[in-house]
This record gives C-alpha cells, sequence and structure tokens, in this order.
C-alpha cells in the first residue's frame, strides 16, 4: 500500500515532485496523480503525490479519491500556513496536533465551530504518522535546513534555523492577510497556533474513512497585513526545499 502526500499549489513540493522516481501518473478531476518512490529517503515505499489546488473542498475531493482509487495506507499534508501565535517566525515548522474548520458555523443549530452530525470541532491527527513526522522536521532542522537552503536565500528571507512545533491548525476557505482578521481568528479558535486552508477538511476525509493523517506545515507568513507580500515570497523561494526535505528525513527515520 502506498503513502499518499498532498499540497495545495506546485510550490510547495515542486522538489518533492521533481525528486520522485516516478512510475506512474494518472489524471482525474483536474488533478495528477503522480506514483512512484523517493531516492536517496532509503526506502522504496511507494508514494502518491497530488497538488489539490487551494481550499477545503478541493483538498477533501483529493484526499477521498487518494483513499477510493489509490488505495493510501496514510496521508501526509505538507505545505505552508500564516502564524497566528507572536512567537512562530518564517521559517518555523508546525506538526499538526488537532485541525479545525475555522470557518465552520450553523450556529444556532449547532454550536459555532462544531461540524454538524459529526459531533466534534476538531479532529485530532493520528499520533504515530506526526511523531514520524516531527522526528523529520527536527532532522531536517538540525541537519537539513543549513545544507539544503542557500546561504542567499536564507538571508534575504532572514530565515532562524526551523523550531519545530506541535500544535492546533486551523483551516478555512480564507487567506488571513489583515491584522484584524488574525486577531478574531486567535478569539475563535484560541488552541490555534496557525491557519492554512486546507488541513481540518483532510482530517474530516481521514477520520470518516479510518486512514492516518499528519499536517506538516512551513511559516510563510504571519497572517497579517504583510502576510500577501511574505507569502508569495516564501512559496516562491523557499517552500519546496523544506518540504522535500522534511518528508525525506521522516521516511529515513522510518527506516532506521
Ligand atoms: N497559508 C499560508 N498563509 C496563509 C494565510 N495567511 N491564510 C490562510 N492560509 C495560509
Amino acid at each position: 500500500m502506498s503513502l499518499g502526500i498532498m499540497c495545495a499549489i506546485p510550490q510547495e513540493a515542486s522538489r518533492l515532485a521533481g525528486a520522485l522516481a516516478r512510475e506512474h501518473e494518472h489524471v482525474h478531476g483536474g488533478r495528477t496523480y503522480y506514483t512512484g518512490t523517493l531516492p536517496g529517503a532509503g526506502t522504496s515505499e511507494r508514494i502518491v503525490l497530488v497538488y489539490s489546488r487551494v481550499g477545503k473542498v478541493a483538498a477533501a475531493a483529493t484526499a477521498q479519491h487518494l483513499i477510493d482509487v489509490h488505495r493510501v495506507k496514510a496521508i501526509i499534508f505538507t505545505g505552508v500556513a500564516g502564524a497566528l501565535t507572536p512567537d512562530l517566525r518564517v521559517g518555523d515548522i508546525v506538526v499538526a496536533q488537532n485541525l479545525w474548520q475555522h470557518d465552520m458555523d450553523a450556529s444556532p443549530i449547532f454550536p459555532p465551530l462544531e461540524i454538524p452530525l459529526l459531533g466534534v470541532s476538531s479532529i485530532a491527527a493520528d499520533e504515530s504518522l506526526s511523531a514520524r513526522l516531527r522526528a523529520g522536521a527536527e532532522a531536517f532542522a538540525r541537519e537539513g535546513f543549513e545544507h539544503d537552503v542557500p546561504r542567499a536565500v536564507r538571508e534575504e528571507l532572514r530565515l532562524p534555523t526551523p523550531r519545530v512545533v506541535v500544535g492546533d491548525i486551523a483551516s478555512g476557505d480564507r487567506f488571513v492577510s489583515t491584522d484584524a482578521e488574525r486577531a478574531a481568528l486567535r478569539q475563535r479558535v484560541p488552541s490555534a497556533v496557525c491557519v492554512e486552508m486546507e488541513g481540518a477538511a483532510v482530517a474530516q476525509v481521514c477520520h470518516e474513512q479510518g486512514v492516518p493523517l499528519a499536517v506538516v506545515r512551513v511559516i510563510s507568513d504571519s497572517a497579517n497585513d504583510h502576510a500577501a507580500r511574505d507569502f508569495e515570497r516564501f512559496i516562491t523561494e523557499a517552500a519546496s526545499v523544506y518540504g522535500l526535505g522534511i518528508i525525506r528525513k521522516a521516511l529515513l527515520l522510518d527506516r532506521s
């Protein structure tokens, strides 16, 4: 059985796609599912890599297809996120604990944030897959970061040696790009350390289907008035280096 790896946009995983020894491509719903192995990761574990496109619906449809057609045994979502807590800097790494749909609100019929008829407001990521991803992220921070991210990029973007944090993630169909929106989101989901647009949707699909999920996000911006500029710069120059580095280390560690 293979491992599904998803990200939203090509810039988040172009290095991973480039490194994949491809065996097969399959187009469905306007998306290409690339099957192959990752040389240098010390494993022949088969991977199915796909760009879901942005947002909860696109991500959910892609995850369901990975499960139904590609029969993946687990899914890893890798990509970028906006920081919600002041301690997180651009380049830090978050491994998801619980995932919340911050724009879910069927009140007054159901409590705000609760997923109607599922009876929960957040979904936990799989513990053992998340531990593997966390170890991979820590190994990347320790050994891969300086080697893989060119010095010019580290200096231009002022990227620190990444700190790896395990924390809650809020997902919704909004790019959060003002100080006011960020403040409102922090009130709405106080435990969330960062915001993105797909993770909690994939978490719901995986929860319903009994498939383990882990989500890793590199901070690209602070979900504030500068978010659009910071996001563009990070995804253009750095994001996919982190994605490949973390996944490669996580696969390697799984063997040792
Ligand atoms: N992904 C990366 N940055 C984001 C932001 N500020 N809002 C939503 N999703 C994001």
